[in-house]
């Protein structure tokens, strides 16, 4: 109710979101993946959704419902997210970035279920760096407003700050990644080149609604 009075401050704006975790598959029945629940980038579509603008979420696996009036494509792997984002950059507003991507994926996977060795051999797992969708997304030649998510386990303010000027993006947002992964609230600070802005504890929904609103200034 209170939402539907609120000024629609996306109207007409298109966002692209990413969200959850991506899986990166060792084997056909096995995998590694991270402990992001998807919550945070859902409630973001959401909020953005209220806000007026035609949102596609591109999601990893998670236990969600997709939520109403947002186009969601799922994908598994980080190439897979990678390759999702990409055919749907064009004519988008705006880009957040708040899938915890894994960072690697294994680079000898087998087609086949790895069965266990009779001597107790263990398997050895090589790893290959995966794309950075953000930094490739801002450096485009005519990016979207680019947002990023950076959790942080220490020194947060000095490794957002960094990872910000890194990326090339205007607005990244912070936070503790004990304190977030599987939560439903949180506490957020924005990074822009202006200084930082901390959005208080609060539900990953009440965070989501004032973040969109900060987004929508800064546009
Ligand atoms: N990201 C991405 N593609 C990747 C890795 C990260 O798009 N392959 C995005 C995330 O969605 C997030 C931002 O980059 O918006 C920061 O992710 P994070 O994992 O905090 O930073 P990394 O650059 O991967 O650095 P590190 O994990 O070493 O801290
Ligand atoms: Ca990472």
């Amino acid at each position: 109710v209170i939402a539907a009075l609120q000024p629609k401050v996306l109207k007409n704006r298109r966002i692209l979101i990413t969200a959850g975790p991506t899986f990166e598959p060792i084997d056909p029945v096995r995998g590694i993946t991270n402990r992001s629940s998807g919550k945070m980038g859902y409630a973001i579509a959401r909020a953005a959704r209220e806000a007026g603008a035609s949102v596609t979420l591109i999601s990893g696996p998670t236990a969600l419902d997709t939520p109403y009036h947002v186009n969601r494509v799922d994908v598994m792997t980080a190439i897979e997210m990678r390759d999702a984002v990409m055919s749907h950059i064009s004519h988008q507003d705006i880009f957040i970035s708040v899938a915890a991507v894994a960072d690697w994926r294994v680079a000898n996977a087998s087609d086949q279920k790895i069965k266990k060795n009779k001597n107790g051999d263990t398997p050895t797992l090589e790893f290959t760096e995966n794309p950075d969708i953000l930094a490739s997304i801002a450096a485009l030649p005519d990016p979207p407003y680019c947002v990023g998510f950076a959790a942080e386990s220490e020194k947060l303010r000095q490794h957002a700050e960094e990872k910000r000027r890194k990326k090339g993006i205007p607005l990244l947002v912070g936070n503790i990644g004990h304190e977030t992964f599987g939560k439903d609230d949180n506490t957020l600070i924005l990074f822009d080149d202006t200084g930082t802005l901390e959005l208080p504890h609060g539900s990953k929904q009440l965070l989501a609604r004032q973040l969109i609103e900060q987004i929508a200034k800064r546009l």
